[in-house]
Protein backbone atom coordinates (compact mmCIF):
# COMPACT_ATOMS: atom_id res chain seq x y z
CA UNK A 1 0.00 0.00 0.00
CA UNK A 2 1.16 3.44 -0.97
CA UNK A 3 0.59 6.41 1.38
CA UNK A 4 1.63 9.83 0.78
CA UNK A 5 1.32 12.42 3.68
CA UNK A 6 1.03 16.03 2.20
CA UNK A 7 1.15 18.77 4.93
CA UNK A 8 0.57 22.75 3.93
CA UNK A 9 1.31 26.02 5.11
CA UNK A 10 3.20 26.68 7.95
CA UNK A 11 3.54 22.82 9.23
CA UNK A 12 6.89 22.78 8.77
CA UNK A 13 7.44 24.34 11.70
CA UNK A 14 6.01 22.02 13.82
CA UNK A 15 8.02 21.86 16.85
CA UNK A 16 8.41 25.41 17.13
CA UNK A 17 4.83 26.46 15.98
CA UNK A 18 2.76 27.68 18.94
CA UNK A 19 4.06 24.65 20.56
CA UNK A 20 0.94 24.88 22.86
CA UNK A 21 -1.11 23.80 19.86
CA UNK A 22 0.66 22.12 18.01
CA UNK A 23 2.86 20.21 20.32
CA UNK A 24 7.14 19.95 20.63
CA UNK A 25 7.95 17.74 18.44
CA UNK A 26 8.68 18.36 14.49
CA UNK A 27 7.42 16.52 11.61
CA UNK A 28 10.74 14.65 10.34
CA UNK A 29 10.80 12.85 13.48
CA UNK A 30 7.61 11.91 13.88
CA UNK A 31 7.05 10.56 10.44
CA UNK A 32 10.51 8.70 10.72
CA UNK A 33 8.62 6.70 13.53
CA UNK A 34 5.61 6.40 11.77
CA UNK A 35 7.30 4.71 8.76
CA UNK A 36 9.62 2.50 11.26
CA UNK A 37 6.30 1.18 13.58
CA UNK A 38 4.45 0.42 9.88
CA UNK A 39 7.20 -1.04 7.37
CA UNK A 40 4.66 -2.78 5.21
CA UNK A 41 3.76 0.71 4.33
CA UNK A 42 5.11 2.47 2.05
CA UNK A 43 4.73 5.99 3.23
CA UNK A 44 5.92 9.49 1.81
CA UNK A 45 6.43 12.76 3.45
CA UNK A 46 6.01 15.92 0.80
CA UNK A 47 5.63 19.68 2.57
CA UNK A 48 5.13 22.88 0.78
CA UNK A 49 3.59 26.65 1.81
CA UNK A 50 2.67 27.32 -1.53
CA UNK A 51 -0.64 26.02 -2.89
CA UNK A 52 0.45 25.29 -6.61
CA UNK A 53 3.08 23.18 -5.06
CA UNK A 54 0.42 21.04 -3.18
CA UNK A 55 -1.60 20.57 -6.36
CA UNK A 56 1.49 19.48 -7.97
CA UNK A 57 2.15 16.69 -5.99
CA UNK A 58 -1.58 15.15 -5.86
CA UNK A 59 -1.26 15.34 -9.64
CA UNK A 60 1.65 13.69 -9.58
CA UNK A 61 1.09 11.42 -7.10
CA UNK A 62 -2.94 10.43 -7.40
CA UNK A 63 -3.35 8.21 -10.41
CA UNK A 64 -0.32 5.71 -8.58
CA UNK A 65 -0.69 5.93 -4.90
CA UNK A 66 -3.81 4.36 -2.56
CA UNK A 67 -4.03 7.32 -0.49
CA UNK A 68 -3.74 10.79 0.24
CA UNK A 69 -3.48 11.86 4.09
CA UNK A 70 -3.50 15.55 3.80
CA UNK A 71 -3.07 18.28 6.45
CA UNK A 72 -3.92 21.49 4.01
CA UNK A 73 -3.25 23.94 7.20
CA UNK A 74 -5.04 27.30 6.34
CA UNK A 75 -5.53 26.19 3.08
CA UNK A 76 -8.20 24.03 4.48
CA UNK A 77 -10.13 26.67 5.21
CA UNK A 78 -9.76 28.50 1.72
CA UNK A 79 -8.88 26.54 -1.68
CA UNK A 80 -11.14 25.50 -3.61
CA UNK A 81 -7.99 24.44 -6.15
CA UNK A 82 -6.76 22.04 -3.72
CA UNK A 83 -10.45 20.41 -3.11
CA UNK A 84 -10.72 20.04 -6.98
CA UNK A 85 -7.45 18.28 -7.06
CA UNK A 86 -8.10 16.08 -4.71
CA UNK A 87 -11.56 15.00 -6.49
CA UNK A 88 -9.77 14.77 -9.34
CA UNK A 89 -7.37 11.89 -8.79
CA UNK A 90 -8.09 8.42 -7.94
CA UNK A 91 -6.28 7.99 -4.40
CA UNK A 92 -8.99 7.92 -1.37
CA UNK A 93 -8.09 11.10 1.02
CA UNK A 94 -8.52 11.94 4.34
CA UNK A 95 -8.06 15.41 6.06
CA UNK A 96 -6.39 15.64 9.15
CA UNK A 97 -6.11 18.44 11.57
CA UNK A 98 -3.67 18.14 14.89
CA UNK A 99 -5.69 21.29 16.68
CA UNK A 100 -9.46 20.57 17.55
CA UNK A 101 -10.37 23.17 14.68
CA UNK A 102 -13.67 23.41 16.10
CA UNK A 103 -12.56 24.65 19.11
CA UNK A 104 -10.98 27.55 17.65
CA UNK A 105 -11.72 30.79 15.89
CA UNK A 106 -15.00 30.25 13.73
CA UNK A 107 -12.43 31.05 10.44
CA UNK A 108 -11.37 27.53 10.95
CA UNK A 109 -14.85 26.04 11.89
CA UNK A 110 -15.22 25.57 7.58
CA UNK A 111 -13.79 23.06 5.79
CA UNK A 112 -13.47 22.93 1.29
CA UNK A 113 -11.81 20.00 1.65
CA UNK A 114 -14.17 17.80 3.82
CA UNK A 115 -17.15 17.93 1.45
CA UNK A 116 -14.32 15.87 -0.88
CA UNK A 117 -12.54 13.39 1.42
CA UNK A 118 -13.25 10.05 2.98
CA UNK A 119 -13.41 11.51 6.26
CA UNK A 120 -11.58 14.25 8.77
CA UNK A 121 -9.62 13.30 11.96
CA UNK A 122 -8.70 16.06 14.25
CA UNK A 123 -7.92 17.56 17.38
CA UNK A 124 -5.72 14.22 18.63
CA UNK A 125 -2.11 15.68 17.93
CA UNK A 126 0.05 13.87 15.79
CA UNK A 127 -1.86 11.04 16.40
CA UNK A 128 -4.43 12.00 14.25
CA UNK A 129 -2.04 11.19 11.00
CA UNK A 130 -1.02 7.48 12.42
CA UNK A 131 -5.29 7.30 13.04
CA UNK A 132 -5.25 7.97 9.35
CA UNK A 133 -2.89 5.40 8.53
CA UNK A 134 -5.02 2.50 10.23
CA UNK A 135 -8.20 3.99 8.29
CA UNK A 136 -6.44 2.72 5.17
CA UNK A 137 -4.91 -0.51 6.75
CA UNK A 138 -8.38 -1.53 7.54
CA UNK A 139 -10.10 -0.72 4.41
CA UNK A 140 -7.66 -0.57 1.20
C1 LIG B 1 -4.35 22.93 11.20
C2 LIG B 1 -5.53 23.84 11.56
C3 LIG B 1 -5.60 25.02 10.61
O1 LIG B 1 -6.68 25.86 10.95
C4 LIG B 1 -4.32 25.84 10.69
O2 LIG B 1 -4.36 26.90 9.75
C5 LIG B 1 -3.10 25.02 10.49
C6 LIG B 1 -3.04 23.70 11.13
C7 LIG B 1 -4.15 21.80 12.22
O3 LIG B 1 -3.46 20.84 11.89
O4 LIG B 1 -4.67 21.88 13.34
O5 LIG B 1 -2.12 25.45 9.92
O6 LIG B 1 -4.62 22.33 9.95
Amino acid sequence: MKLAIINGPNLNLLGKREPNIYGNQDFESYFKTLQQKYPQVEMVYYQSNVEGEIINKIHEIGFSFDGIIINAGAYTHTSVAIADALKSVTAKSIEVHISNVFKREEVRHTSLLSPVVEGTIGGLGLHSYELAVNYFLLTL
